[in-house]
């Protein structure tokens, strides 16, 4: 069994039946069902009953459904998580959280569920790593939207003006081990766009990126896989260190660059996540074949 990979991660607005069981053919590694801000105040109370009804019903396969609720601290926080509590997931994705705090008062009301924290106010990216040691907590999601908007930012392509915090919830996360998934990319329409921020957050370190749309799914699948040359290299790498090793040395060459220990530790990482993605995919074509 291989860590599991998180390279896509939809939103899908509680209220939307239609989307909800969209998902169920659609080729992501998680879902993120959200009852926060995708889902209008008049609409929260039947977006609780419809999700619930539709998660009751199953055919998610492989997929791990993480549900968003309401901020503890709102007038629906609460009954969220006394729903969510009831509903067949595999955990839950708090927003808002500025500190372990927050986390630990969910868990005395869903003490079953691991806990995602979303990582979008200016508050909890300095708690990043506390927050990560909480051992409730499984992933972070930064949440880019919030934080610019916390933080009175206008954000370029680059992500420039982000790249303090994207990178302190990543230290946070990396320090406790747990999953780190980038924030979305708004222009749904605009595929070199999201390549763009996929290899860039790929290249930072995130396990994957939320998404808002199904158009979405495809690109961020791929750029967060290794791909074929990386497996290719990472392979030679690992037989040119044993060569090594077997002829009593520490140290490899491969393409004019040196191959330590730690480095074949990285190939054999990109190794395992290619294994633990092909066995993913294979169970996906296995239950469409089957019509589940
Ligand atoms: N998850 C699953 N299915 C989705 C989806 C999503 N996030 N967004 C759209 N779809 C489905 C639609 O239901 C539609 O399916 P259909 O053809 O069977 O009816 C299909 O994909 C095409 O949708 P499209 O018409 O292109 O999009 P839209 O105009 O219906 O919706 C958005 C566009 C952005 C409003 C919608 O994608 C959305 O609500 N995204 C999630 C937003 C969100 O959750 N935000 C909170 C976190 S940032
Ligand atoms: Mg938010």
């Amino acid at each position: 069994m291989h860590a599991r990979p998180f390279r896509s991660a939809l939103y899908i607005p509680g209220s939307r039946p239609r989307a909800l069981d969209k998902a169920r053919t659609l080729p992501v590694d998680a879902i993120l069902f959200d009852l926060e801000d995708a889902v209008t105040p008049a609409e929260k109370a039947t977006a609780r009953e419809t999700l619930g009804h539709e998660l009751g019903a199953g055919g998610y396969g492989d997929r791990v459904r993480i549900v968003r609720i309401n901020a503890l601290s709102t007038e629906w926080g609460a009954r969220d998580a006394a729903a969510v509590a009831e509903m067949a997931c595999d955990a839950v994705l708090l927003p808002k959280v500025n500190g372990p705090g927050d986390v630990q008062a969910l868990t005395k009301l869903v003490p079953h569920l691991p806990v995602w924290a979303m990582m979008e106010t200016p508050g909890c990216v300095f708690e990043a790593r506390a927050i990560a040691a909480h051992p409730a907590v499984q992933g972070f999601v930064v949440g880019t939207n919030d934080l610019a908007k916390d933080l009175n930012a206008r954000v370029g392509a680059g992500r420039g003006e982000l790249m303090a915090a994207l990178q302190m919830c990543l230290l946070g996360a990396r320090a406790a081990g747990i999953v780190a998934i980038d924030g979305v990319y708004n222009a749904f329409k605009d595929e070199a766009g999201l390549q763009s921020e996929c290899r860039q957050g790929r290249d930072l370190g995130f396990d994957g990126k939320s998404l808002i749309h199904p158009a979405q799914v495809a690109v961020a699948n791929e750029i967060f896989a290794p791909s074929e040359e990386e497996i290719a290299l990472a392979e030679r790498q690992i037989a040119a260190y044993e060569e090594a090793e077997a002829a009593g040395q520490g140290v490899a060459v491969v393409d004019g660059k040196i191959v330590e220990n730690l480095h074949v530790a990285t190939a054999r990482a990109t190794l395992a996540r290619a294994a633990a993605i092909r066995e993913l995919d294979a169970g996906a074509d296995a239950t469409v074949s089957a019509g589940g």
